[in-house]
């Protein structure tokens, strides 16, 4: 039977660019109030530590959104129709599952920066769903024109996927640069399915970027160790006190580390002063309402399908189509 035939998997390096760490930190450092791109929490350490956020008893995002993958799959499925899924950012591509059970005949393309986190992920996602052709593609999408010639995508409809709310890192303007260029990379008659967190209550919102096992406050600092070990910085990472608190009228939570006394930091051959009390964010996350984003969506030129939710309302998988 044909059916029990392994399709293929393949891996594709488009060599990214390796970004300029050094110029981006001296943009952020004098910015007023200092912030540095969220980017820059994500090294092995920092990876492994998000990855426990993702379990602590207050950081709910992560498992609701899985739940709710689980649950609606098959009507998702259905929505999306027939093609290929394409993931931005895949990184362990540990979401996508339960939509490649349910789809009819699924094609997979995970889209990341990581060349050894990639060729992982799609190795372990193969072993799981032998029958579902799949390319992993190293890149950096924000930077491409279009995505490579490939049968997987220029023969079927393309499905962007893009779960975890991971928008919320990027200020407003940056999120519909993005959902723009998602729109260029999948073409004109794509869906895309996002997953977005809403605002909730205040305490459930600073308790989750500010969990009692203190990981999110590790995740921060770890940002410190790393420009230290990275780029030549001095900081000293016990002179900052890490702070979380949601800020209504932007509707984000604000991560930042604040410098416990006047002290100076040299890095990259430059130094910056720290008043006592003044902060450096780490990230923000932006909570939208589903009106909010479907208004954010449609100036990127996506019209909304259909949207699932959680039953207590706390995050949502809206479904997109393109404007015509
Ligand atoms: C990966 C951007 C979705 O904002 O909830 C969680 C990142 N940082 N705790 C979020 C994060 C600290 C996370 N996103």
């Amino acid at each position: 039977m044909t059916s029990t035939l392994r399709a293929q998997l393949e891996l594709l390096d488009l060599h990214p660019a390796a970004t300029d760490m050094r110029q981006q930190v001296i943009e952020g450092m004098a910015q007023s109030p200092k912030q540095l791109p969220a980017w820059f929490l994500y090294d092995t350490e920092g990876s492994r530590l998000f990855d426990q956020i993702c379990e602590q008893p207050e950081y709910t995002l992560t498992r609701t959104e899985a739940a709710l993958l689980q649950a609606q799959a098959p009507a998702m499925a259905a929505a999306l129709g027939a093609g290929t899924l394409v993931e931005f950012g895949a990184g362990s591509a540990r979401k996508v599952s339960p939509l490649l059970e349910a789809m009819e005949r699924p094609a997979y393309v995970a889209l990341d920066i990581s060349a050894e986190h990639l060729g992982e992920a799609c190795q372990r996602l193969h072993n799981r769903h032998p029958q579902v052709p799949m390319l992993g593609v190293c890149c950096d999408y924000s930077q491409l024109q279009q995505l490579p010639p490939h049968a997987l995508l220029d023969e079927q409809r393309r499905l962007g996927f893009f779960p975890g709310s991971s928008i919320g890192n990027f200020p407003r303007a940056e999120a519909r640069a993005l959902l723009q260029q998602f729109r260029q990379l999948l073409g004109s008659s794509a869906k895309l399915l996002i997953g977005i967190d809403q605002p909730k209550a205040v305490e459930r919102l600073e308790a989750a970027y500010n969990d009692a096992a203190g990981i999110s406050e590790r995740f921060a600092l770890n940002l410190l160790h790393r420009l230290n070990r990275d780029l030549g910085a001095n900081f000293q990472v016990d002179q900052f006190r890490y702070r979380a608190r949601w800020l209504p009228e932007a509707s984000h939570i604000e991560m930042a580390l604040v410098s416990t006394q006047e002290q100076t930091v040299s890095l990259c051959g430059l130094s910056w002063s720290f008043q006592n009390g003044e902060a450096l964010i780490t990230e923000t996350s932006h909570k939208y309402s589903p009106e909010s984003f479907l208004a954010l969506a449609a100036e990127a030129g996506w019209r909304p399908e259909a949207r699932w939710s959680d039953a207590a309302g706390d995050l949502s998988l809206h479904l997109l189509k393109q404007a015509d």
